[in-house]
């Protein structure tokens, strides 16, 4: 099942997050086994460190370049040579010479400095290097200010988004905009096992023979959000999958946005120590 970005361009609803796995042994295989599931979408960032064995698990996949949708981020915002720099950094490690979605990984807290790093995502475009651009934890404000000045609108926004913190109304606002929203953190770092968020999922899970991941990942895509679960261990990464077998009702997507408490687990991007960056 795929997203139609603004420009066209198809992503991948479901991919697998590459948060917090290492470099080496356990981003190769956690690649290479999602891939072997069916995944078609990876998402990493130069901040997670581990492109190399994203690209080196995708080589050795033996699947057409083209047919993987490969996500990025950028981790800063620096001088234009830094960020060409780094930019080419991420094509080498992860052995393409394009990137599919090229993110800002967090919004810099003064303006010009979004709106400057934007610039140079918009020449990355232009010149073909990136087939689409978005951003992360870019709040509906950070949005406004940065399109004070961009020629071309974000496509996506990767924002933290599970049964605690649906972000129905962020989700309103980008889809005016026309603007991809994707889920990061769907299982709340556990919560969704635990409180009013277990019994909720739990009683749906049972009904559908499924479980609570697979009903998260599975009531993200029925809105229309684009989920990337992470896991290393084999047996989740395709759990995670299969979610796309799990049909729920109206009604229990109702239910579930019923869950949210406005709950972030991860940092606030208004409250967030990420800029500005140094060189
Ligand atoms: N843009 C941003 O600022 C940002 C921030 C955070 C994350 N992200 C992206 O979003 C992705 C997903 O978010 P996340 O990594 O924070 O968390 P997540 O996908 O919500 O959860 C990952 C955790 O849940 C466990 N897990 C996964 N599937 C499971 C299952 N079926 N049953 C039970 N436990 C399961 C994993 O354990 P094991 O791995 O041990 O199996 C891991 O501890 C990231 O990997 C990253 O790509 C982006």
């Amino acid at each position: 099942m795929n997203k139609k970005l603004s420009n066209g361009v198809l992503m991948p609803m479901i991919g697998i997050g590459t948060f917090l796995v290492a470099d080496g042994e356990s981003a190769y295989d956690t690649v290479k086994t999602a891939l072997e599931v069916g995944y078609r979408h990876i998402d990493t960032a130069q901040m997670y460190k581990n492109e190399q064995s994203v690209g080196d698990a995708i080589r050795d996949s033996g699947i057409p370049r083209k047919e993987i949708f490969i996500t990025t981020k950028h981790k800063g915002h620096q001088s234009l040579p830094t960020m060409k720099k780094l930019f080419q950094e991420s094509l080498s490690k992860l052995q393409t010479d394009y990137v599919d979605l090229y993110l800002i990984h967090w919004p810099n807290h003064d303006k010009k400095v979004n709106q400057q790093t934007w610039a140079f995502f918009e020449s990355l475009y232009q010149e073909k290097k990136v087939r689409a651009i978005g951003v992360s934890n870019f709040q509906r404000h950070h949005l406004i200010d940065l399109m004070e000045t961009a020629k071309i609108k974000p496509m996506v926004d990767q924002v933290e988004l599970h049964p605690g913190l649906s972000q129905v109304p962020l989700q309103a606002y980008l889809e005016k905009e026309g603007i991809a929203i994707e889920s990061y953190g769907p299982l709340m770092k556990g919560g969704v096992f635990e409180g009013i968020w277990g019994e909720g999922l739990g009683e749906i899970a049972r009904k559908h023979n499924a479980t609570i991941p697979q009903v998260i990942v599975s009531w993200g895509m029925a809105r229309g959000v684009i989920m990337i679960p992470k896991s290393v261990t084999p047996s989740r990464i395709l759990e995670n999958y299969k979610s796309i077998d799990v049909h729920l009702t109206p009604e229990e997507l109702e239910q579930i946005n019923g869950l949210n408490r406005g709950k972030r687990v991860y940092t606030d991007p208004d409250n967030s120590p990420w800029g500005p960056y140094s060189e």
